[in-house]
């Protein structure tokens, strides 16, 4: 019990809780003072025990409700008029240590500068529930001492604090009612949700940035497309020209080339008689140089052709089309460099019949040419399938060649040995990798100078 200026508090005045609080149809709390009104009435009559104090019903209530309850006077530091049974047990306290203390006394007894502030803030909300005589809800942190086997533990409690008046019947300010609520799993479910929220806007964040990316390498692939569509364009343009470039080059040149021949041809023949040794021997180069020149503007042409004309893809017997170019390849050769052969059965291919002709022709040719200056020139032609391709080779025991200019073989007009040594324009590897890489394969050579060489060509293993 204790004495408030102008008023005599009681904890037992509960007779005098009234439901006439000034508006108790207004949110939470208002609901919460309405609803402490109506157990008023269930308590109104005390137990016959009791002597019709009112205590019985009282403590009761707030004895029976499962929540932790403190009822405080409206007075300056929100003295404690009395405590819950469930609070004294949370708290570990006897109703002695706390009634009659302020409010500051029991929510920072340890006197933390860390709990001043919401000390501060709950007492300006207490004021305000006096003086506008409505309920208040805040969530509060404040830092608590606790003794865990007998040492003092700090640690940082969440409080949902509840705070309802209860009237006179004159309508003033009787008691405030406060019912503190642990609100560490609605905090930590708050941060969980926060987390969540923090997470789904990284997330979204991280597609927003990744569809920026899609789009700017999308742009910048377009821009690239557009270049290289122009690349293409120009370089088919380049093509294109340097192909009619070549074939009115060749036309060109084969006729006034045919007009040489046929005079040195008339003067060797028709007028030879009237002609030094010397002057023979000279147009019989020039005549030959016509005639290498004549060849090389059919290679040319040829490599042009190759380059333009359509792969008509058929189902070949490759061991057919090395045989036949093999023929061609040996037709009208000297007995003494017709090397011994060794033709597996090859793997068939689907590919172009009169490129692959082209391609056999060209190797074979390579290999007895470059293997004619050898003993017992041998070839051996072969095939073999590799992860979805065939790989055929041609090998031979000729003069071979440095690997280190293996890259430039393909080349058009390259060559690693002289005329004087092996006649030839340097054409032929080139058609080969031109027909090759259009057929989708790869073209390469192993050997060492003077141990022979062996010439593989891969394509799309036939189905
Ligand atoms: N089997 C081989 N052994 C050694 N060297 C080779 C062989 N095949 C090609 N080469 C080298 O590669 C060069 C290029 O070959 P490519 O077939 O393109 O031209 P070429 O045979 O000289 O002339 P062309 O084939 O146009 O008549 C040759 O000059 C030669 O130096
Ligand atoms: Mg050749």
């Amino acid at each position: 019990m204790r004495e408030q200026p102008g008023q005599r508090h009681s904890i037992y005045h509960f007779d005098n809780i009234t439901s006439a609080a000034p508006d108790t149809t207004r949110g939470a709390e208002g609901k919460m003072m309405k609803d402490m009104g109506k157990k008023k009435k269930v308590t109104a009559h005390p137990g016959p025990d009791e002597e019709n104090t009112g205590i019985l019903d009282f403590r009761s209530v707030f004895d029976s409700i499962p929540g932790l309850y403190i009822v405080l006077f409206p007075d300056k530091n929100f003295t404690i008029a009395w405590a819950s049974k469930h609070y004294l047990a949370a708290f570990g306290k006897r109703m002695e240590e706390v009634k009659d203390r302020s409010l500051k006394e029991i929510l920072n007894p340890a006197g933390h500068d860390y709990n001043k502030q919401p000390l501060l803030e709950l007492h300006n909300a207490l004021h305000w529930v006096v003086k506008n005589k409505q309920g208040y809800m805040l969530l509060q942190k404040y830092n608590q001492t606790k003794n865990a086997n007998g040492v003092e533990e700090l640690q940082v409690r969440h409080w949902e604090i509840l705070a309802a008046p209860s009237f006179l019947k004159n309508g003033n300010v009787q008691y405030l009612i406060i019912r503190f609520t642990d609100a560490a799993a609605m905090i930590r479910s708050k941060e969980r949700e926060e987390k969540q929220q923090q997470h789904t806007r990284a997330l979204e964040e991280l597609k927003r940035e990744n569809m920026r990316r899609i789009k700017e390498s999308k742009e910048q692939l377009e821009v690239l497309n557009v270049s290289l569509g122009k690349s293409i364009a120009e370089l088919e343009l380049a093509n294109d020209e340097l192909d009619a470039f070549c074939s009115s080059v060749s036309h060109d040149l084969h006729a006034p080339l045919r007009v040489i021949s046929g005079y040195v041809n008339i003067l060797l023949d028709e007028h030879s008689a009237r002609l030094t040794k010397d002057a023979q021997k000279m147009l019989d180069r020039v005549f030959a140089n016509a005639s290498a020149m004549s060849r090389q503007i059919d290679d040319l042409l040829a490599f042009s052709r190759m380059g333009k004309e359509s792969i008509k893809p058929a189902e070949l017997n490759m061991t057919d089309i090395a045989k036949k170019s093999l023929g061609m390849v040996l037709a009208g050769k000297p007995a003494s460099i017709k090397p011994r052969i060794s033709l597996d059965k090859l793997l068939p291919a689907n590919a172009d019949r009169n490129m692959m002709g082209h391609v056999f022709t060209n190797l074979l040719s390579n290999a007895v040419k470059y293997s004619s200056k050898n003993k017992h020139p041998e070839i051996e032609i072969k095939s073999v399938a590799l992860k979805g391709r065939t790989v055929y080779s041609v090998k031979d025991n000729g003069a071979g060649f440095d690997m280190k200019y293996a890259d430039r073989l393909f080349g058009i007009f390259q060559r690693l040995h002289s005329k004087e040594e092996y006649e030839g324009t340097g054409l032929g590897l080139a058609l080969v990798k031109r027909i090759i890489t259009r057929h989708g394969g790869k073209v390469w050579a192993k050997s060492k100078p003077g141990r022979g060489a062996v010439f593989y060509f891969s394509l799309p293993a036939s189905k």
